[in-house]
């Protein structure tokens, strides 16, 4: 028998003068579509903003429905647009923010597991690892290189392709 210790790792960054200008943009472009986020129910505001590999940037909320199943996250409505229109683009990295009327978000939201399986599969078609940045209100960000570090031991689909 043999245990297996997976390690992540993630770097915190207090300062945001020591972001690059290209990441300080992208959270703020994040915090835009976070304000325009349809979240009547959760009152959970979340923006997310992505740069692909060719500069273009598409952002994305979180979208509720009173049907509830039927809502999107911010990070998928993002990833999703980005997708279908520009198909095949690598994401270089995305900015995820989130805040709530009701409380201060003190770290940074990190985000869901469906939507990590779904960044997982951009991340594996181009090959490239997608640079995370996760802000709350308290003003920290927190930085993931590569969705390995958000999940460990991801479904990867290979096997689908061994049934034929
Ligand atoms: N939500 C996101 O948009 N992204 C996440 O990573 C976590 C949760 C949304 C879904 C729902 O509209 C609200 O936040 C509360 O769960």
């Amino acid at each position: 028998m043999i245990t297996h210790t997976l390690t992540v790792a993630y770097t915190e960054v207090n300062v945001l003068s020591d972001l690059a200008e290209a990441d300080r943009e992208l959270l703020q472009q994040a915090w835009l579509a976070c304000d325009s986020a349809y979240a009547p129910y959760s009152n959970f505001h979340v923006g997310a903003a992505l740069r692909l590999a060719n500069s273009m940037i598409f952002k994305g909320n979180n979208q509720e429905n009173s049907a509830y199943p039927s809502g999107l996250c911010a990070e998928r409505v993002a990833v999703f647009s980005a997708s279908a229109q520009q198909p095949g683009v690598a994401i270089h990295s995305i900015a995820v923010v989130a805040r709530t009327d009701i409380f201060k978000i003190e770290n940074p939201v990190t985000p869901c597991g469906a939507c990590r399986q779904v960044m997982a599969e951009y991340e594996m078609l181009s090959g490239q690892p997608i640079r995370i940045l996760l802000q709350g209100n308290s003003g920290k960000v927190w930085i993931i290189d590569g969705i390995a570090n958000l999940l460990p031991l991801m479904f990867q689909g290979g096997e689908l392709k061994k049934q034929a």
